[in-house]
């Protein structure tokens, strides 16, 4: 992967921003992969001055994952989040942004569903990407395949932890999630890997230097043609 070491977070964010506005305008309904948590959160701030102006009207996105079992209208579901960070400030066509569907009624076949829906779109163009302390991108925890598709999975607890603070509390981070797979995600044409912070330095140094390895989810990227790490001098700090 080409690592790019960038002074803060509001550096990284105008950074993929002015790539993604770039991609749009090259490609109008270009696909793009969305992740949730507090990382991208700087890039979805600075899309909203890259793109204002532009017609987004047909650009099209994929969100990583989604909590099971959680009421898509809750404030943390991954589709409300989706909906308040970047559909509805970017201005985008909710229609065209997709979320897992994490309803426990349709769980079975939501993951062969989600990846009919980004077969059908072409796949993602460009896709973003945090990491968890524990190694995992999307929430493909430490002993995901390399080969997986969108599944459900079951939370780590260091996981659950990491997120409590979305919650009221920890008993309230749902215990399972669907996500795309590592095979998913090794599928978009560019990835775009962020992470800020001493918390995410071995989880960086696992991804870009460590073995292959589905104990190291994040590991997936290095057999990736076209993968993009962007850190501060943080969460680079273990690099070699
Ligand atoms: C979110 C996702 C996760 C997060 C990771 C880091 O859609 O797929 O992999 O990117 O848990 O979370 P933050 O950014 O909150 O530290």
């Amino acid at each position: 992967a080409e690592v790019v070491i960038v002074q803060n977070a509001e550096a990284a964010g105008a950074l993929v921003a002015a790539e993604i506005a770039e991609l749009i305008d090259a490609r109008p309904d270009a696909v793009l992969g969305l992740a949730t948590g507090s990382t991208p959160l700087p890039v979805y701030q600075a899309l909203r001055a890259r793109l204002e102006g532009r017609d987004v009207s047909q650009v099209r996105g994929f969100a990583l994952d989604e909590y099971v079992g959680l009421d898509p209208a809750h404030p943390e579901s991954y589709r409300s989040v989706i909906t308040r960070e970047v559909v509805e400030p970017l201005g985008l066509d909710p229609r065209r942004i997709h979320v897992p569907n994490g309803a426990e009624a349709t769980i079975q076949h939501a993951g062969d569903d989600y990846e009919s829906a980004i077969d059908a779109a072409g796949g993602v163009d460009l896709q973003i990407l945090g990491i968890g302390t524990d190694g995992h991108i999307g929430f493909n925890e430490p002993g995901s395949s390399f080969a997986s598709r969108t599944r459900v999975k079951t939370l780590t607890e260091q996981t659950r932890e990491d997120n409590a603070r979305f919650f009221d509390s920890i008993g309230d981070v749902p215990r399972h999630c669907i996500t795309q797979g590592l095979g998913t995600i090794l599928r978009a044409r560019h990835l775009v890997l962020l992470a800020f912070g001493e918390g995410k330095a071995q989880a960086v140094a696992d991804a870009v230097e460590g073995p292959l390895s589905a104990i190291l989810p994040g590991s997936a990227i290095q057999l990736h043609p076209h993968a993009t790490v962007v850190v501060d001098e943080a969460a680079a700090s273990r690099l070699r």
